[in-house]
């Protein structure tokens, strides 16, 4: 079987940009901005993306070209003879879990398009709209129904393929992001009283800084360019051998660092605008944004758009984890296309099942304290990335070896790499550590 490739420089882009523009950016960045002190916080963001992201996002790149495989299929072909390729499947099963979850969020916000659309939203009571946001996650249809559709219209351009599938829908939806996102900001920027939130997110504040705080950036600079699950390696191997390596991660790198950067100039004014609270989690994009919509002219009209700019954020990312299982699926087990979609996606929904009735039905089945939702949330966010990111960077630099490495990105000799020297020294030692670092941190060895 002709594995799919890329079709052009614009569409890898798209799609790897599309994979990482997500709820991270558009809800989380925000959010752990304002927790942490703003500007200082970004700053350290910065570095960390910089220097442990994009060296990170590269070598997952050349390894998926390299060998043209798949997240396991990779490993295997490396080192055929160790059990390297169990971390391709850990990768894989990060994604399956990730996806399982992330779908039902992303129903989550098809509930709210709705609601926003239709003039519901805006007439709730800003009081009632904590209750109001639990009570639509707290229900049984709706949510899976909403995830259902999710799920659907995942695999509906997962099986087309990756030149008529994931590249051409990224191709349309990325613009389309942008552009709402250009237009939400203006609108934002133009409140009066804007600037208190221009403020909260820029003006550096030091004395919030804490160890804490640059673990968490380190975390996110993670989640937040979708490394560590085989995705940007998946992506790797339907990529042309002439293809500029570096470039194309660093170009990943600043779209994602900008659009963040753009929700926060969204969020922050229009909530300091009307007086709220920058708040907390989940309940900043589902209860303290529809406050805002309530009182903004015209807010039924920008709030359908949010919603939508976030729903197609989250879509472009879904398509990016289905793609890593069902491209495993195809070539591990000899599968058709669409075979293998439908047959993941339809056990993407039964594991979703006990996420969405985490907050209803099940709210009360807990294991140590923790619900299923809570549990592959846990596992994933605070566990699986990081391992998955470690091995990466071990297998890269100690077993594949980064010689070798940097001949792939180079295109053997085609472009120059200056800082390969730094490079090596990053994927060798300073990552994998750094990773650790995160690892403990997350859960919860190192405050013990
Ligand atoms: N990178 C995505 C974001 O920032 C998150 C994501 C994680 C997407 C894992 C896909 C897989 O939202
Ligand atoms: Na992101």
């Amino acid at each position: 079987m002709k594995r799919d490739t890329f079709g052009s420089r614009l569409g890898i882009l798209a799609a790897a940009a599309g994979s990482a523009i997500g709820l991270g950016n558009i809800w989380k960045f925000p959010y752990i901005t304002g927790k942490n002190g703003g500007a200082a916080f970004i700053l350290v963001y910065l570095v960390c993306i910089t220097l442990i992201g994009l060296p990170v996002m590269v070598s997952e790149f050349v390894l998926g070209r390299k060998t043209q495989a798949n997240a396991v299929g990779a490993f295997k072909k490396i080192e055929p003879r160790k059990p390297w390729f169990l971390s391709g499947y850990l990768a894989t099963l990060t994604a399956f879990i990730i996806l399982s979850y992330y779908t039902m969020i992303a129903g989550w916000i098809l509930s709210y398009i709705g609601r926003a659309a239709t003039g519901k939203l805006v007439s709730i009571e800003a009081a009632n709209l904590g209750a109001y946001f639990e009570s639509i996650i707290g229900g049984t249809f709706e949510p899976l129904l909403c995830t259902f559709v999710i799920i659907v219209l995942t695999a509906i351009i997962v099986i087309s393929g990756i030149k008529d599938g994931v590249e051409k829908y990224c191709k349309i939806l990325m613009p389309v992001l942008l552009g709402l996102l250009i237009l939400l900001m203006f609108r934002s920027l133009t409140l009066e009283g804007a600037s208190k939130g221009i403020e909260f997110l820029f003006k550096p504040d030091f004395s919030q800084l804490t160890t804490q705080s640059v673990l968490e950036a380190l975390g996110h600079s993670f989640f937040t360019l979708s490394l560590g699950m085989g995705i940007i390696l998946t992506y790797g191997s339907y990529i042309d051998k002439n293809e500029n390596i570096i470039n194309l991660a660093i170009q990943v790198t600043i779209a994602d660092t900008v659009i963040a950067l753009m929700a926060g100039l969204v969020i922050f004014p229009a909530v300091f605008a009307y007086g709220l609270e920058p708040g907390q989690g989940a309940g900043l994009i589902f209860i303290t944004l529809p406050a805002v919509f309530r009182e903004m002219p015209f807010g039924t009209f920008f709030g359908a758009l949010f919603f939508t700019l976030i729903g197609i954020a989250a879509l472009t990312s879904t398509i990016s984890l289905l793609e890593v299982i069902v491209s495993f699926a195809i070539e591990e087990f000899n599968m058709h296309r669409k075979k293998a979609t439908i047959l993941v996606s339809t056990a993407i929904f039964l594991l979703a099942i006990p996420s969405v009735l985490s907050f209803g039905l099940w709210s009360n089945i807990t294991i140590l304290g923790k619900t299923f939702f809570g549990w592959f949330d846990f596992l994933t966010s605070n566990v699986l990335l990081a391992v998955g990111g470690i091995l990466v960077c071990i297998f890269v630099g100690w077993v594949w070896g980064t010689k070798n490495a940097i001949a792939e990105i180079t295109s053997d000799g085609q472009y120059q790499f200056k800082q390969q020297g730094l490079y090596s020294f990053i994927i060798r030692f300073l990552a994998p550590a750094a990773i650790l670092l995160i690892l403990l941190n997350s859960t919860g060895i190192l405050s013990k």
